[in-house]
């Protein structure tokens, strides 16, 4: 018989768990889902051992179901993050994030002389390249990878 699993973040009765976040980009996910300003319980773990990605983070919101258009924001950091909704305990649905089309108002553009860098315009981007995160800028037209990529 398989042995009960120990868990390292109690569970939650009602609300999400996000499972297999890169444990360096926890709290870019918490900054992106505005996770600092509301009033919910939260418990995270992190620097978890996980197979695939090293060490993860897992971040459980108590009494909160996020829309797929917003939880997909988190993509651009967690790639591979993995959504459970419970209820009453129990896990009712499983999802994973996917990259949206058009980024608005999270990432930098790397070009220091566009126009969103020094005005207060929100940077606009599409994706270029979903497998290896590249964002067009929608302004500048110039390309921001993976490496360069900062989260405003
Ligand atoms: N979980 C929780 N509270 C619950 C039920 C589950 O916090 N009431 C968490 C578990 O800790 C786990 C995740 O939700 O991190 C998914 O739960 P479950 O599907 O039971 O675990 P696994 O089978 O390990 O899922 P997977 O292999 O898909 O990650
Ligand atoms: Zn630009």
């Amino acid at each position: 018989m398989k042995e009960a699993k120990q868990m390292s973040v109690s569970a939650i009765q009602n609300g999400t768990v996000i499972d297999h976040v890169p444990a360096s980009n926890l709290f870019k996910v918490i900054q992106i889902l505005g996770l600092d300003r509301i009033e919910n319980q939260i418990t995270f773990g992190t620097n978890l051992e996980s197979k695939k990605l090293g060490l993860k983070a897992i971040i459980k919101i108590s009494g909160v179901f996020f829309e797929d258009k917003d939880i997909n924001r988190i993509a651009l950091v967690a790639p591979d993050a993995k959504l459970n909704i419970i209820k009453d305990y129990e896990v009712v649905e499983k999802k994973v994030v996917e990259v949206p089309e058009i980024i608005v108002g999270i990432a930098k553009c790397m070009n220091p002389k566009c126009i969103t860098n020094f005005e207060t315009v929100t940077t606009r981007f599409s994706i270029v390249s979903k497998k290896n995160i590249s964002l067009k800028c929608h302004y500048c037209e110039k390309i921001t990878n993976q490496e360069n990529l900062e989260i405003i």
